[in-house]
């Protein structure tokens, strides 16, 4: 039986008339950039979650970059993130001109260890990019606590985390400001490139709209350094679609999950933790090995895709030479990226998969 990593087509099949009619009428409408589709979505997006503001943009990587304008990061200020995680969450860090310092993670959940990140802080620490890799939230009491503490900007990278909550709140909703990503492969995707901005300070939230536009409020007048960070029409009406559906999306990714749990029962795969105070929207299902790369060649040899989510840390990417990290900086990530392996998880997997794949696990 064939599992594939991941297969997008299902739900695009299934959903192909509503969208293309919301496509559609966005384009009879020529509402191509911003505009009323992307209101709506923002109103929902903020509604569905508890967002006070929300701005659509044109992927994940704009609002990290958003983020780190903001609080006016630049060259000499240091930047605390995590070396596990999707280059985009250092990118914002780089594009200002500050210096991003990483600081190790916990390895039962992937996410940055609170005590290595206040460990690295020092005079010229002016930030904190949280990821709440693979939909689990990090630690944010205690990371709140520690930003407090120092006076640090918390931004948080929710890009594959959305609908998770960390004690009740939604993720992006505890920091200074959040961000996500609706790149197609993500648990809510559109039909492209996009992303939102959300933040719960008025004064942040009005910062980011300008700078979304140009820097401007008002057109030809430029009050501030700005870009071009705009959401298109035809994803937020293609996102205003799929926005209804994400809760029940989740939902079979968690059921998923807990049959993985429940029917792995090979004592040397370490399977991700669950946390106590958040449930994981599970846009991964991460589990190590101490010989991943046979465990690979055996599923795939029984038709089952996955994928090595990461292979090189941050620290180790060729773009971050210079920073001088070397081999050895952050043991935690590194043995995870040498021994994980991202097993299928998307709601259109049928249940005879989801057994073929902890079956073909058991018999490795
Ligand atoms: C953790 C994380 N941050 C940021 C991004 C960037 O999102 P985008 O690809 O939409 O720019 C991604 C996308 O994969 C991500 O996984």
């Amino acid at each position: 039986m064939k599992v594939p990593f991941l297969d997008l087509s299902i739900q695009h099949k299934n959903l192909r008339t509503p969208i293309l009619e919301a496509i559609t009428a966005t384009y009879d409408a020529n509402r191509f950039c911003l505009g009323k589709d992307v209101e709506d979505f923002e109103k929902s997006f903020a509604s569905t979650f508890g967002y006070s503001h929300v701005l659509g943009m044109n992927s994940g990587t704009s609002p990290l970059h958003v983020a780190c304008m903001i609080p006016g990061f630049k060259p000499g200020d240091e930047v605390i993130t995590s070396p596990f995680t999707f280059i985009s969450s250092a990118w914002g860090i780089s594009y200002v001109g500050a210096t991003p310092v990483f600081a190790d993670i916990e390895d039962e959940t992937f996410n940055i260890d609170p005590a290595k990140l206040e460990a690295a802080i020092t005079s010229k620490t002016k930030g904190i990019v949280v990821v709440h890799l693979f939909g689990q939230p990090a630690k944010m009491d205690e990371i709140m606590a520690i930003a407090k503490k120092h006076n640090l900007f918390v931004i948080e990278d929710c890009a594959q985390a959305v609908g998770a909550r960390y004690k009740g709140t939604s993720v992006g909703a505890i920091g200074d400001c959040g961000t996500f990503s609706f790149y197609p492969t993500k648990n809510l995707a559109g039909c492209g490139e996009g992303g939102a901005f959300v933040s719960k300070h008025e004064k942040v939230h009005t910062q980011a709209r300008q700078i979304r536009v140009h820097g401007s409020d008002k057109r030809y007048y430029h009050d501030i350094i700005g870009g071009n960070f705009r959401m298109d029409g035809f994803q937020a009406a293609a996102l205003c679609v799929k926005l209804p559906h994400l809760e029940s999306w989740t939902k079979r990714r968690q059921t998923i999950a807990a049959s993985y749990r429940s029917g792995i029962n090979k004592t040397d795969i370490v399977l991700p933790k669950e946390v106590s105070y958040g449930a994981s929207v599970y846009h991964q299902f991460t589990i190590k090995h101490p010989t991943r790369d046979l465990l690979r060649a055996h599923l795939s040899n029984c038709e089952i895709g996955t994928d090595l989510i990461y292979p090189v840390p941050l620290h180790l990417q060729k773009c971050y030479e210079g920073l001088g990290y070397t081999k050895g900086a952050f043991p935690k990530s590194e043995v995870t990226a040498d021994t994980c392996v991202s097993l299928p998880i998307f709601p259109e997997l049928t249940d005879a998969q989801v057994e073929h794949v902890i079956h073909s696990i058991n018999r490795f």
